[in-house]
């Protein structure tokens, strides 16, 4: 089984022209036309939050646009940059309690996209009502391949901002929530606007780079985010037979230029 995630595409309105100079609708576009062109067999592709910078109505508008154009099963959680209320003004059917927070069964697998908005503020944090619904899900599929999608990094990422004032405040309550469950596998993160991988009581992560602008990585900066000029990038998972996944990361925005190689 295979499916896609994109992240962070902070899509404007008509609040401001660009973001450091990049056109974030414009690459967001760009990304679905690739995964069109060589994904459309995957089974879904995920958003892992950040959906617009500002929370503008002409965002999710925007993105709601979009999604319809690509005739792609598409499954949008939210990020810190994000509103509940006017998301939910544009996609409805993705509410449970009150948060954007639901469970797609596929296969024999099962993905769980979660909430972990703090609204206006940087960090993330699952309330007791996410909590309960969560560990509700991790009950009732405690027999199938658990695949978990979330906004904030739930594992330090070696970047000050990113590890204090935006970090996920939850953090110890969710892994000791998941601990008792051997069946989750993998989970998969946006946010911190980079490619990452590791592991942390057997479940393996990852995040992909945002679809418009990245975080420098200089683990001796504590003053601010550096953005910098890498290239967007989707992520590609693969989930073999023994539910253990693969990752690719694709930067697609010059995907046409091959070159004959070794290596
Ligand atoms: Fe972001
Ligand atoms: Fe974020």
């Amino acid at each position: 089984m295979k499916f896609i995630q994109i992240s962070d595409p902070h899509l404007i309105g008509d609040e401001r022209p660009s973001l450091y100079g990049i056109n974030p609708n414009f690459r967001l576009e760009k990304a679905f036309e690739s995964i069109k062109k060589w994904h459309s067999d995957a089974k879904f592709v995920a958003i892992t939050g950040d959906l617009s910078n500002s929370a503008s109505d002409l965002a999710y508008a925007k993105l709601q646009t979009v999604i319809k154009n690509s005739k792609l099963s598409v499954y949008p959680i939210l990020g810190n940059h994000d509103k509940r209320d006017i998301f939910k003004s544009y996609f409805s059917e993705f509410t449970n309690d009150g948060f954007i927070q639901y469970t797609k069964k596929i296969d024999d697998k099962v993905f769980l996209f979660l909430d972990t908005l703090a609204e206006d503020k940087p960090y993330g944090e699952l309330c007791d009502s996410r909590i309960k619904w969560l560990k509700n899900q991790l009950e009732i599929y405690k027999d199938k391949f658990i695949y978990i999608f979330m906004h904030h990094h739930p594992i330090s990422c070696g970047l000050h901002e990113m590890d204090t004032v935006a970090d996920f405040k939850t953090r110890e309550i969710f892994w000791d929530l998941l601990k008792p469950y051997k069946n989750i596998k993998h989970i998969s993160f946006g946010h911190i606007h980079r490619i990452m991988h590791s592991s942390k009581n057997g479940i393996s992560l990852h995040s992909t780079r945002s679809t418009t602008f990245q975080v420098a990585y200089k683990p001796d900066n504590k003053i601010e985010y550096l953005t910098n000029e890498e290239n967007p990038t989707y992520a590609i998972i693969n989930i073999n037979k023994d539910g253990d996944t693969r990752v690719h990361h694709h930067e697609y925005m010059n995907e046409d230029r091959f070159y004959l190689g070794e290596c």
